[in-house]
């Protein structure tokens, strides 16, 4: 099994933490640890390949630095510009293929354990046993997938419909990327009302986090979106290794359309007819986060009783007085921060910009970062 890490997002909605130059995956927002050395360090045990990770040009000695103070080595496979998470894991699919035949292909590909590197996931022991029940499926050639519990009508994930358990595993009969408001409700009302029936809850969230064998993706790549196959694979073609970042085709890769793997493939492949069910599903219980707003890390984040969290992200500990506040999340990098009767804030200080924003209004931190791109 070789990981494989996309670390190639931009993480907008952590702004003014998160840059385009400093992406959430390189930050520590919930330990000493970055979210990216987390993940990787969430592999120990249960895998002892190297694993690919695959990250913007830009970010290259981010990645390298990070895991070097891990002591991990890893393959960084290069992009010269983001196309999103399909074609991000066709390049590392190609990859694996590549070593996979250059061994001489005598066993099964490679299964990919494909991870978000900018996750928190708690319960490490129950992460890996969820990959581990999965892995004889996918070996078997099934893509398979890990589900979260939904607890509300989020708009910013997949939902997956789980029916017919079978050693542990749920068939998935329908996968619904990011839909409206509405409809998740309805997701989580039909859940709610059969979670008794089942012993399990028949929507789930989509973690984000995939197998599939190598050579399974690419034949799928090839049925649903033959130009990003296409593309992926000329820009595989001619690949310069440096120490251990891989560089690819830029032309190709250029001209390769953008496409989550959600849409590219999991929906898609979901749809179709087929007798036996070709994705299954592991239930991941395990303190799962993808702290994808300010108000998800507050969740997550250790709070003092007054429910309070401090983000140190500065070198040194700046001090911060709170008065008479609740349910807030301050962080800071270098200035002191005092607050007064105050309820559910996010005060986020870096050297260049503070952001005061309610707790409820933080999903709409792109529209900031989309006014502060379009001023230049
Ligand atoms: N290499 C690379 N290149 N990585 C990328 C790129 C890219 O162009 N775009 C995104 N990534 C990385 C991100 O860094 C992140 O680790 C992961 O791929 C997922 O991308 P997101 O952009 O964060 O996706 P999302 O959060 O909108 O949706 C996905 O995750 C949800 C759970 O967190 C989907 O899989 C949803 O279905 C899922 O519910
Ligand atoms: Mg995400």
């Amino acid at each position: 099994m070789i990981p494989v890490i996309m670390a190639g997002g931009s993480g907008t909605r952590l702004w003014p933490l998160s840059r385009t130059a400093f992406p959430k995956q390189f930050l520590a927002l919930n330990s000493q640890l970055t979210l990216l050395q987390e993940t990787a360090a969430r592999l120990d045990g249960l895998s002892d390949a190297a694993p690919l990770i695959i990250c913007n040009e830009e970010h290259r000695f981010l990645v390298a630095e990070q895991l070097r103070q891990q002591g991990k080595t890893a393959s960084i496979i290069l992009e010269p510009v983001g196309r999103n998470t399909a074609p991000a894991i066709a390049l590392a699919a190609f990859q694996a293929v590549k070593e996979w035949q250059a061994k001489g292909s005598e066993q099964e590909a490679p299964v990919l354990l494909i991870l978000a590197a900018d996750h928190v996931i708690k319960n490490t022991v129950a992460f890996q046993a969820a990959v581990s029940q999965l892995l004889p499926a996918v070996q078997a050639g099934k893509v398979g997938t890990l589900g979260i519990v939904p607890t509300e009508a989020a708009t910013g994930y997949g939902y997956i419909r789980a029916d017919n358990e079978q050693n542990g595993l749920y068939a998935v009969e329908q996968f619904v990327e990011k839909p409206d408001a509405a409809t998740a409700q309805r997701y989580l009302d039909e859940g709610a009302a059969l979670s008794g029936e089942h012993g399990s809850r028949q929507w789930y969230w989509n973690s984000g986090m995939f197998m599939i064998r190598a050579d399974r993706y690419l034949e799928e790549l090839a049925r649903f979106s033959p130009a990003m196959f296409a593309a992926c694979e000329l820009a595989m073609a001619d690949t310069q290794q440096d120490l251990d970042f891989i560089r690819i085709n830029k032309e190709a890769f250029e001209q390769c359309p953008d496409d989550s793997i959600d849409y590219a493939i999991m929906e898609p492949l979901c749809a179709l007819e087929s007798a036996e069910p070709q994705v299954v599903v592991a239930p991941l219980d395990a303190g799962w986060s993808d702290v994808g707003s300010w108000s998800a890390l507050w969740e997550i984040a250790d709070k003092c009783e007054n429910g309070n969290a401090v983000l140190h992200s500065g070198a040194g500990e700046a001090k911060t007085i709170l008065k008479d506040t609740r349910n807030s999340l301050i962080s800071t990098q270098q200035r002191m921060i005092t607050t007064l009767g105050v309820d559910d804030l996010i005060i986020v200080d870096t050297l260049d910009a503070v952001l005061v924003a309610h707790k409820d209004k933080v999903q709409d931190i792109k529209s900031i970062v989309a006014q502060i791109k379009a001023q230049g």
